[in-house]
């Protein structure tokens, strides 16, 4: 057994020493012990721990791989977060204001994707285990909702008469207002008696819906998402945000941005997270990859009372960007990339007119690298809203404010 002193935290939050070497749990200060693995550290024993060191809140802490900063202080946590925007930003000779992060709250997790395999007793549905395969039972979680708790036991009915011996299941559990919407990958090919077989699951559990494969199986209501006046039953796996505060303060820094924009441009809309509650005060443009989330979105703005024009297109944002002809009408620009980034795009908005830009992003590095394509055009970078709706793992997102070069 050697030691080591851990000397930074690596972007999927594991500690790391010289070498490197990468210790999971571990924290920066912290003097541990453990034998090499290649590169990493097993049988981990923390010799000197670190003032920022707590008892992680889940039982299921030690073996589960769904969360990796339990044993990290929440003030600890939120610096790290802002420090890797910050570093980001700075690796492309950016800073910014930063406000004070906002993170979600244990159990409000609305969303997960469990694993889930056949056993010979029946099924067992959970998380990954740390670096495995193997799957863990979690039924003390503490990140999900207590809700879509209720998805375990359905999960594990699924896979006992959909699962293959051999595979495993992909079982993507999301609550709605009406209900759990369950939308499962990785099981056994679909014929007759199967359909039958998970249609009469869908009554027996009272899914919202049920869909196996891309394909629904049953509906007994559709799987509405609220955003803001609109109700909108999302495509089976679409993009949604995390939790519902963290999409809340998304939603009220994007909103602070547009302020009184009457033409908005909502870019990568999803299924309109941010376009529909806008439509509140300002005509908006929806533009989508996805043409069964862009339908979504229509229909949930047809269906809405009160709420200004919407118009919509699908439209591939990294092979077609809006040019700056199509963007002069807009007085303020709302982004919200997948982990990718948005360089075509950025490079778009960077020659074009738009007085204001929110830019949500889920990557603080293809986030920065388009942050100086826009602040190289002129643009100035106002201030950076972190928010943690992904409580204790590695992830970070964020919204940031841009202005013209006329603002
Ligand atoms: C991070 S999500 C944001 C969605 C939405 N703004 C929300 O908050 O719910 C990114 C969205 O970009 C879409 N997308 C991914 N690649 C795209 C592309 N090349 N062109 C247009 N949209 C794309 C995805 O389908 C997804 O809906």
């Amino acid at each position: 057994m050697s030691e080591f002193t851990i000397i930074r935290l690596g972007h999927q939050g594991d500690g790391i020493a010289e070498g490197p070497v990468f210790a999971p749990m571990t924290l920066p200060g912290e003097v541990v012990s453990g034998t090499l693995d290649g590169n990493r550290l097993r049988d981990l024993r923390i010799v000197t721990p670190s003032g920022d060191r707590v008892a992680a809140p889940c039982r299921h802490y030690k073996s589960c791989g769904g969360c990796q900063l339990q044993h990290a202080s929440d003030t600890f946590v939120a610096d790290w977060k802002l420090g890797v925007v910050r570093q980001a930003l700075a690796a492309q000779g950016l800073e910014a204001e930063f406000r004070p992060i906002v993170t979600s709250a244990p159990k409000t997790r609305r969303r997960a994707s469990l694993s889930v395999k056949r056993t010979k007793k029946g099924a067992m549905a959970g998380f990954h285990a740390r670096g495995s395969d193997v799957i863990i039972q979690i039924p003390d979680c503490q990140l999900l909702n207590p809700n879509l708790m209720a998805a375990i036991p359905v999960a594990e009915k699924l896979a006992t008469i959909g699962g293959s011996r051999k595979g495993e299941l992909s079982v993507l559990v999301t609550l709605s207002e009406v209900g759990l919407d369950i939308a499962v990958s990785g099981g056994k090919e679909l014929d007759e008696p199967l359909r039958l077989a998970l249609s009469a699951e869908t009554e027996t559990h009272k899914l919202a819906r049920l869909a196996w494969d891309g394909e629904v199986i049953g509906q007994r209501e559709p799987p509405v998402q609220r955003f803001g006046k609109a109700l909108v039953a999302p495509p089976p796996g679409a993009f949604m945000q995390a939790t519902p505060d963290g999409e809340a303060a998304l939603l009220a820094a994007v909103r602070e941005i547009v302020g009184n924009a009457a033409q908005v441009a909502d870019l990568f809309a999803g299924c309109g997270t941010f376009a529909l509650p806008l439509a509140e005060r300002a005509e908006v443009h929806a533009v989508e990859g996805e043409a069964a989330m862009v339908a979504a979105l229509d229909l949930g703005w047809r269906r809405a009372e009160g709420l200004k024009k919407v118009t919509h297109e699908a439209r591939d944002l990294f092979r077609r960007p809006l040019m700056p002809d199509e963007l002069r009408k807009f007085d303020a620009v709302v982004i919200d990339p997948p982990r990718a980034g948005a360089e075509a795009q950025v490079r778009e908005l960077a020659g074009s007119e738009v007085p204001k830009i929110a830019f949500v992003s889920c990557n603080p590095v293809t986030f920065a690298r388009d942050a100086r394509i826009l602040t190289e055009a002129g643009y100035d970078l106002q201030w950076v809203q972190v928010v943690d709706q992904f409580r204790w793992s590695a992830h970070v997102e964020l919204v940031a404010y841009f202005t013209g070069k006329d603002v």
